[in-house]
């Protein structure tokens, strides 16, 4: 029985503490927030004791960490963590500087504890199928890939100043996934993005509207188009087009009901937002991680693929500022 401690009681941490309490081989032992009464109320839902971060890093008989606290405290409990031999899910992104983030995989690599980054869109059954059939050369050599992700409505503005931007904040899902698909990391990015949702988001200096071009080595490309507004709901798509065919997953609805009139043929929206249609992808997630961690086998996403689509952000969010393309190897240093 793997025993975990999570760090972070807000909106992902309730959806990690929900995982970690029905996995049969985990249990969640003690919860932690600087709001300690979140921390108190998740702590009472599933059993576990309410504690200081500190008092779960420090416990020797807690396994495993889960770190779902604000993006810019990730490096600093990854390293604490490992540093007292914990094994440790950490929420995306790795941290919101990429010279931070890479001291933190140099100091977490050294302790030799394993980590994995919550890219949970790998664990979403459509988008694992499609990654399964492209590796087993169903549709030849995979040349051409587009990703479309909107969110359903903007985020606060309080948000949008912490985020550190789109690229790191939400389209970093994305740049993993195109690495994970095309089996490769870009040699160049190219971006461009604008702020036509919110002109507040615009003022905190963000962009809500952006496409990014991956160049990978032999002209293999990828699109990210990415916005913060989809009034239809969360819009996440993917198609993969290879020498010999084109795979698509689609989105998930809410209802299969499609109702056909003289008036035209409707069909449901798409789920709301992360928290419907990647419920299934976080319980996924996370066995992936136990069954890892009590095997002692290889992670299926690691603090490397973190770093990595860490620093692709930071070359979009270049690109887009300057109106240039990016060399990866003006970023990775
Ligand atoms: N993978 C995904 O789909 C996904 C979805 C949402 C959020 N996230 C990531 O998860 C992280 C949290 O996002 P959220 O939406 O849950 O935010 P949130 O604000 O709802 O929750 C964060 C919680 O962390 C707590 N916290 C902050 N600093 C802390 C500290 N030093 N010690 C203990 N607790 C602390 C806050 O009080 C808050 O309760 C972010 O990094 C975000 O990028 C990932």
């Amino acid at each position: 029985m793997l025993k975990v401690g999570l760090l972070g009681a807000g909106r992902i941490g309730k959806v990690h503490a929900k995982a970690i309490s029905s996995h049969p081989e985990s249990r969640l032992v003690a919860v932690s927030d600087v709001d300690m009464g979140a921390a108190e109320a998740l702590a009472a839902q599933y059993g576990a004791e309410p504690r200081s971060n500190e008092a779960i890093l420090s416990d020797p008989s807690i396994d495993a960490v889960l770190v779902a606290t604000s993006t810019n405290t990730h490096s600093d409990f990854i390293e604490a963590a490992t540093r007292t031999g914990k094994a440790v899910l950490c929420e995306k992104p790795v941290d919101l500087s990429l010279a931070r983030a890479k001291a933190c995989q140099k100091a977490a690599a050294a302790t030799r504890r394993p980590v994995m980054i919550g890219f949970n869109r790998r664990f979403d059954v459509n988008f694992a199928a499609l990654k399964a059939a492209s590796d087993r050369g169903e549709i030849g050599k995979s040349e051409l890939l587009s990703i479309t992700s909107f969110d359903p409505a903007p985020p606060p503005i309080s948000y949008v100043k912490v985020s550190g931007g789109l690229f790191r904040d939400m389209m970093i899902h994305d740049f993993d996934m195109a690495c994970w698909i095309m089996g490769a990391t870009p040699q160049k990015v190219t971006a461009i993005g604008s702020s036509i949702v919110n002109p507040e988001i615009g003022a905190a200096g963000d962009v809500d509207t952006a496409v990014v071009t991956l160049h990978f080595a032999a002209g293999r490309i990828a699109v990210i188009k990415n916005s913060r507004r989809a009034v239809y709901g969360y819009d996440q798509r993917v198609e993969l087009l290879g020498s010999e065919g084109l795979l698509s997953a689609g989105n998930v609805i809410e209802n299969t009901v499609v109702k056909a009139t003289t008036a035209g043929v409707v069909s449901a929206k798409p789920e709301f937002f992360f928290l419907e249609r990647y419920m299934r992808a976080y319980a996924a997630e996370w066995a992936a991680f136990v069954e890892a961690v009590t095997k002692g086998t290889a992670l299926p996403v690691t603090l490397d693929d973190g770093v990595n689509a860490l620093a692709i952000a930071e070359a979009a969010t270049r690109s887009a500022k300057t109106g240039a393309t990016v060399d990866m190897a003006t970023v990775m240093g």
